[in-house]
């Protein structure tokens, strides 16, 4: 038997040994802490071999040392001596690790070998966001797709949900991990209990929210004062009417001139009354009153948007006197008027209210005898200013 074919099976057996071990350990999303230095050197040292057999060697004894830590020989889990660590999650990582070891010629087990070298040495991001692109693959929380089916609110920390029209958490969590980077500013001009602002705190963002009702701000404040501040980030509610705030002046006090992520979830017009407010656009005299509120709202914000950056505008549609009324795709024409590019509708389920659930039978016999269906989904428009 030549060394080659003597290479080819042990390495085969040594991945035998490893699935079979693997398949007892239930997948888990821990993080393998590695020693940079050491990782890059075991890399390399497996990229500079021109035999495929003898590279995937080396990679199954790596994968081995990660699956199971006290197979480490080579120091790699070695943290305490000097030198940075690098944290990579163990899924991917073992995933990546084996794609090598499916490589069918030497290159392909380069190229990969490469991007998981590129992914521990360098960070790539785009303009917008922290997303390491490198390390995509962990993203996974991260929604990509436009169709959203989120099957519970997150009630984590001081997210209560005490707010009739509130929305759940994991909007603006989502917008912001995807479209703010750490530090970045965010204005939620529709801001009601806060929830912008009290996902703000918990990823490191600045955050600006505005809301009519002087009681609703007042117990928003409370409530995202309450949310640990652990990035030491600035948060305000603003008291005030989205039209015609002074945005400028708000930001001129934190020395910022404008924010990179505009938010606004407004009344979806008369379904719920937030005020007697004639300023409030849930008081509005018709759906074209409607639209104009929420275009001067959006003239007002849009100077304070940096070029590039996104704007979410989150809404649903109504029924009256037998007619469906579109408002979101009324609510972006307006918004697409004022020039910005359209980047996504967002198609979300929708929350049933508590109102709506105790009366099913009835909604479900209305529709059939009414010709109509449920509301099921409202919207996510996203926009980019140019
Ligand atoms: C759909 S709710 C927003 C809820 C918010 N996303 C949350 O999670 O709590 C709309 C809010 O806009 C406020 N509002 C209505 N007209 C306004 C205006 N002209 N300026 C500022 N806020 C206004 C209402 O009082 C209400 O709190």
């Amino acid at each position: 038997m030549g060394g080659q074919e003597e290479a080819m099976k042990s390495t085969r057996r040594a991945e035998l040994d490893l699935f079979e071990d693997l398949e007892a350990t239930p997948p888990t999303f821990s993080v393998a802490i590695l020693n940079k230095e050491r990782f890059l050197k075991i890399l390399k040292e497996s990229d500079i071999l021109t035999d495929l057999s003898l590279l995937k060697n080396k990679v199954t004894a790596l994968k081995g040392v990660i699956a199971f830590p006290k197979k480490d020989r080579e120091g790699l889990l070695n943290i305490d001596s000097n030198g940075d660590t690098i944290s990579l999650r163990k899924d991917v990582l073992i995933s990546e690790l084996n794609q090598i070891l499916e490589a069918q010629t030497i290159g392909r087990a380069k190229y990969y070998l490469k991007r998981l070298e590129d992914g521990v040495r360098r960070v790539k991001t785009n303009k917008v966001s922290d997303v390491n692109l490198l390390r995509w693959k962990e993203y996974d929380d991260i929604i990509t797709d436009s169709l959203w089916v989120l099957d519970k609110r997150d009630t984590s920390g001081v997210h209560l949900g005490w707010y009739w029209g509130n929305f759940i958490p994991q909007i603006p969590h989502q917008m912001m991990l995807r479209y703010t980077k750490k530090g970045d500013w965010v204005l939620d001009a529709f801001v009601g209990s806060g929830t912008t602002l009290i996902e703000c705190r918990r990823l490191g963002r600045n955050g600006i929210g505005i809301e009519l009702v002087p009681d609703v701000a007042q117990k928003a404040a409370e409530l995202v004062e309450r949310e640990p501040n652990k990035y030491n980030v600035t948060t305000e509610v603003v008291p005030d009417d989205s039209r015609i705030v002074n945005i400028g002046g708000i930001l001129e006090k934190y020395g910022v001139k404008q924010v990179q992520l505009l938010i606004m979830h407004p009344p979806y017009y008369d379904i719920i009354d937030f005020s007697k407010d004639r300023r409030d656009l849930s008081q509005a005299g018709s759906v074209d009153e409607f639209l104009k509120m929420f275009g001067d709202a959006v003239d007002n914000a849009t100077p304070f948007l940096e070029k590039g950056r996104y704007f979410a505008l989150v809404i649903g549609d109504k029924y009256s006197k037998g007619e469906w009324i579109p408002l979101g795709f009324y609510c972006m024409n307006e918004v697409l008027r004022r020039g910005y590019l359209l980047k996504s509708i967002i198609v979300k389920n929708f929350e049933e209210t508590r109102a709506k659930r105790n009366q099913k039978e009835l909604w479900r016999y209305r529709a059939l005898v009414g010709g109509f269906y449920i509301f099921k989904h409202e919207y996510i428009m996203l926009f980019k200013k140019k």
